[in-house]
């Protein structure tokens, strides 16, 4: 353990400032601070105001961190940070502060993916992830089935959602059934009270001819609008837990058949579940069972790790470090559409040459 690499890893892909360290797949620290408070009358995140809430947390954040974990900035070996996918603005912000922290404390500087990290993550419960492993990341904007033989270099996509994400879909049922932002949590605890079978909601892309890995939640979400305005259209009341309950159904129901369809088609035995949308407590309990029953290993994070933070950020560096990647330029870019093939951002031999002659 003494050898294993000191991390440090921020996240501003969205509305949290996540900033994580780890040491090899032990957590130290965890410091987030969230604008979600600052979002929630528009109904969603406003660029803008996460981008310069981001700027106005990120050195306390850091500082809190290192705090947390005891050590000094000097004591790392390295800096993560996430370079995307995620809002351009508050991606900025991260890589610009990550980049200012590696060049003053002369270390190694690595732009990762968020959603690789995502994954990643659960190295810090579970200890290193078995290769290959199945993944269904599921989140505010994206849901797909990853399959990785190496967290830090390969991470192939199955299928993934031809219009929602998962999370999408809850943030916009929440809204439909007047329930706050984020909608995940709200629809989660409202649902804990409703019948799961009362309404036969849709299940999306699930027909025998239909691709078998890929999602669509935007059927669903139409159908529970539906639903719910001919209620109310009737003037009576709108059962919402049983709404609720039968909406998380449909969607955990599709999610959960078709990961470990994937891992069986693959010959996988291992299924993570990673994202936002992951801390559901009916997918996590519907994965146990369906993954007992087929006899595959299910790794889930606690909810904390699973929503956006810094520690999964600081999991996928050290993972980098231990591995012996090669570092990121100091021209890193953030950048809002990176595709999850692109675990990590290195540098090029222009680059290396460049940072060598400004130093
Ligand atoms: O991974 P994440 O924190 O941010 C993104 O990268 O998008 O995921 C946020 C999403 C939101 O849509 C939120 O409603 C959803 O995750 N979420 C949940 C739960 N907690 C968060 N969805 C269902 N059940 C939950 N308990
Ligand atoms: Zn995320």
């Amino acid at each position: 353990m003494a050898d294993e690499p000191l991390v440090l890893g921020i996240e501003t892909s969205c509305d949290e400032t996540g900033v994580g360290i780890v040491h090899g797949t032990t957590l130290l620290a965890d410091a987030v601070a969230s604008s979600v408070n600052d979002h929630a009358r528009y109904g969603g995140v406003v660029p803008e105001i996460a981008s310069r809430a981001h700027l106005e947390a990120m050195v306390p954040t850091i500082q809190r961190a290192l705090d947390t974990a005891g050590i000094k900035a000097t004591d790392l070996d390295g800096i993560a940070v996430t370079a995307g996918p995620g809002l351009a603005g508050a991606l900025l912000v991260g890589v610009s502060a990550a980049k200012a922290y590696a060049w003053a404390l002369d270390k190694p500087l690595y732009g990762v993916n968020h959603l690789a990290s995502h994954i990643c993550v659960d190295q810090l419960e579970h200890g290193r992830l078995p290769e290959p492993t199945m993944a269904l990341l599921v989140s505010g904007g994206h849901s797909s089935l990853l399959l990785s033989s190496d967290i830090t270099s390969d991470v192939r996509p199955l299928g993934a959602t031809i219009d929602d994400a998962a999370g999408e879909a809850f943030d916009k049922v929440a809204r439909v059934l007047g329930l706050g932002f984020p909608g995940g949590p709200h629809v989660d605890r409202t649902a804990r009270d409703g019948d799961g079978k009362a309404i036969a909601f849709p299940r999306g892309l699930s027909a025998s001819n239909d691709p078998a890995y890929d999602f669509s939640f935007s059927g669903l979400k139409t159908a529970v609008a539906r639903w719910v305005e001919a209620r109310r259209r009737a003037g009576e009341e709108v059962p919402i837990a049983d709404v609720a309950a039968s909406f998380q159904e449909a969607v955990t129901d599709v999610l959960t058949r078709k990961a470990v369809r994937a891992c069986k088609d693959n010959g996988v035995d291992h299924l993570m579940i990673g994202g936002g949308v992951a801390a559901n407590s009916r997918l996590r309990e519907m994965a146990q069972q369906r993954c007992d029953r087929a006899g595959i290993v299910l790794r889930v994070p606690r909810p904390g790790l699973c929503t956006d933070n810094g520690a999964m950020v600081a999991a996928l560096g050290s993972e980098m470090v231990r591995r012996g990647r090669t570092p990121s330029a100091f021209d890193l870019s953030a950048d809002s559409s990176l595709p999850v093939t692109e675990v990590h951002v290195p540098h090029t031999e222009f680059h290396a040459h460049a940072h060598e002659s400004l130093r």
